[in-house]
């Protein structure tokens, strides 16, 4: 136990896992906790960070999080499965190393730029409805009379009041940077996430591609801590999940903000109906019209849940010998058998929703008890053990 190296991974509740986290991270963890010691962390604090306004699904969103990890084969023997806001020491790292960065640093960090660029892109459409009612209600009131003049007016009046708003809303002589749009705890997310990896010390932590500018941050933090006070930090290294191999029933990249998901343990009855009515070659429109399997979401499930008959499929999908709600009724029959022994386990935990507490309250004392173990050591190499 003792030798092995450390692994702390953790994900935003967000509520039921769908397909591709499965295949992307979870069998993943589930392989890395027979070789390391490993920490999954429910990320509550940094979820709140965006969606601090309404937390009445926070918590059932951890419990739904957690019990796909578990039906997943995450174990609360071999892994510690954690809330991070139950670990205060977390927070208490995550002002220590607020020190250690600049505020520059963290405004140049990538996430930021994208949440700023989004809320930015939202903020202008919401705006510009706001000025059609406006330049509509202006033009009817005035010009009831004169159809011609109040579609020449409208016209004037969304012009302008549109140009007032992008000026205002991209000015660059605003007093801070994303002064509005960003809250201060949004800024310090990604020390906060350094916070939930130094203070156990991990050597490793599996993630996805949009997490790396938060590793980098990280071990620029672990750096300086070590170069200012001591070495306590190890430096810690990525792995990156594995690319998306399930594509969402639209075709794009399966994700809950497309509602193009397949849930792990989904229920037979809307498999039925995702996968019935999910997006195929749309050059095929017969039966028996050629088929294009590469780029058909359906047969890419085929190759993961049917796989002895993929290749056959291929031929007589490209042949023109096979239409598309034959492939479908297939697979459906398929994804169904492979959903149920995942149906079953999350009925168990469904049943009695306090097992997955007292699951996170056997993983908070281990994981509480090695992050106090780092902070002793913080506390005196910095000097503020007093
Ligand atoms: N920011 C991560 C995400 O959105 C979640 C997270 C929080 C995390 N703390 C972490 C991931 C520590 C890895 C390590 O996916």
């Amino acid at each position: 136990m003792g030798e092995r190296k450390v692994i702390l991974s953790g994900n935003r509740p967000t509520g039921r896992l769908h397909i591709g986290h499965l295949f992307g991270v979870l069998q993943n963890w589930a392989k890395l906790q027979e070789d390391y010691e490993t920490y999954f962390e429910i990320a509550d604090w940094h979820a709140l960070t965006t969606k601090y306004r309404d937390t009445s699904s926070l918590k059932s969103d951890i419990e739904d999080m957690v019990i796909d990890w578990l039906i997943s084969g995450i174990s609360p023997e071999k892994s510690v499965i954690f809330v991070q806001s139950h670990i205060k020491q977390h927070a208490e790292l995550h002002v220590l190393f607020s020190m250690l960065v600049s505020l520059s640093r963290l405004l140049r960090n990538p996430t930021l730029k994208e949440y700023v660029a989004e809320r930015e892109a939202l903020k202008l459409k919401t705006e510009k409805k706001t000025l059609n009612r406006i330049a509509q209600n202006i033009s009817q009131k005035i010009l009831k009379e004169d159809e011609e003049r109040k579609e020449v007016l409208e016209g004037k009046i969304k012009e302008f009041i549109l140009k007032e708003l992008e000026d205002n809303l991209f000015s660059e002589d605003s007093e801070v940077p994303y002064g509005d749009i960003v809250n201060y705890g949004f800024l310090g997310y990604p020390v906060l996430q350094a916070a939930d990896i130094l203070i156990y010390r991990a050597h490793v932590v599996p993630i996805g591609k949009d997490q790396l500018p938060h590793l980098e941050l990280t071990r620029e933090i672990a750096r300086r801590f070590n170069s200012l006070y001591g070495e306590v930090f190890p430096i810690p290294e990525p792995i990156l999940n594995e690319f998306a191999k399930v594509p969402g029933t639209d075709g794009r990249k399966m994700s809950k903000s497309y509602n193009n998901t397949i849930l792990i343990g989904e229920d037979a009855e809307s498999l039925k109906k995702k996968i019935m009515s999910s997006y195929t070659d749309p050059q095929k429109i017969r039966k028996n019209d050629p088929g294009h399997p590469d780029t058909c979401p359906v047969f890419h499930y085929h190759m993961i849940f049917n796989r002895e008959n993929a290749e056959n499929i291929k031929t007589e999908c490209i042949k023109g010998v096979r239409g598309c709600v034959q492939c479908k009724k297939e697979i459906f029959s398929k994804m169904d058998t492979f959903m149920e022994p995942y149906r079953e386990k999350r009925k168990k935990y469904e049943e009695k929703r306090d097992l997955v507490w007292d699951i996170i309250r056997e993983g908070d004392k281990k994981a509480r008890e090695k992050a106090e173990g780092t902070m002793e050591i913080v506390r005196e190499k910095m000097k503020i053990n007093y």
